[in-house]
């Protein structure tokens, strides 16, 4: 496995991949990596001829007050679990590779950015879609792999590879969870021993709003009320949003009638958290 910091030795190693007639995948993650993007490269080796990973904190996705500079960094363990997953390169670009003196152009998804996360984190959508432009137009992959957790994301990116008609294809894959539930996430580093207890508040309510849909609840406000209420009944729990919107669309609904994703960002302690399910 080869570990790249630029530009045009990434854009080489691709370019001689392809000149092998072979496929690319790219897996883009900002390190401290866990099962969840294990789970994504070896699910990209399985489509892929060649796996690249991007490890880039990506500065222009974190507000003001967000937290960007102690955002969990290991890139020597990183290297390590990429390495044992089947990953053929690294990026690893700096922030000055990634956005030189003079850099003033950015990506901007409508619609579907303006709710969720979007609201709570304003810019960050921006931050997301344009280094994500920069890593598609970098390593051009066939395919690019994303996880569920970060629902919003994901059709952000699905949205943008559409509307631009970028060629590739963007694979959405299932949310990995801690044996007890909890998503895996890099921010769970954050949690101390009785918020790391706490954080599971967000599964179990996940797990009763499908528990009420499945007994025949359909009325969106009323499921969305019920589990900010269960989350509310742990004391280390703030809630950001609980939202229920129609999926893939994320338009409001008031009567559930066909799919829809129960978003949930909670601040537990340092760490704001978020989970999903989609409910059909
Ligand atoms: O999901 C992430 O880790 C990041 O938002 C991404 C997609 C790598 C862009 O920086």
């Amino acid at each position: 496995m080869q570990v790249f910091h630029t530009i045009p030795e990434m854009r080489n190693f691709v370019r001689q991949a392809r000149a092998g007639g072979r496929s690319v995948g790219l897996v883009p993650t900002m390190g401290y990596l866990h099962e969840g993007h294990l789970e994504l490269m070896r699910q990209a080796g399985k489509h892929c001829d060649v796996v690249v990973v991007s490890i880039f904190v990506n500065p222009v996705q974190f507000g003001p007050n967000e937290d960007f500079a102690s955002y969990p960094r290991d890139l020597e363990r990183d290297v390590r679990m990429s390495e044992k997953a089947g990953v053929d390169a690294i990026f690893n670009p700096s922030i000055q590779e990634m956005y030189p003196a003079g850099f003033c152009t950015q990506v901007e998804v409508g619609r579907i950015t303006e709710k969720l996360c979007g609201l709570s984190r304003p810019g960050h959508f921006r931050g997301v879609a344009t280094v994500v432009t920069k890593l598609f137009n970098i390593v051009k992959p066939d395919r690019a792999f994303f996880g569920q957790k970060d629902a919003q994301q994901a059709l952000v990116i699905e949205r943008m590879a559409a509307d631009l008609d970028l060629d590739l294809e963007v694979v959405t894959l299932p949310t990995v969870r801690e044996v007890d539930g909890l998503a895996m996430s890099s921010r769970n580093r954050y949690l101390e021993p009785e918020e790391r207890r706490a954080a599971l508040i967000l599964y179990k309510s996940l797990q009763q709003a499908r528990e009420l849909y499945r007994a025949g609840e359909r009325d969106a406000s009323r499921l969305r009320r019920l589990v900010a209420a269960m989350i509310a009944t742990e004391p280390l729990a703030g809630i950001d949003y609980v939202e229920i919107y129609s999926y893939p669309e994320l338009e409001e609904v008031a009567e559930i009638q066909g799919p829809v994703l129960l978003a949930l960002a909670v601040k537990i302690g340092r760490a704001r958290l978020i989970d999903n399910i989609i409910l059909e």
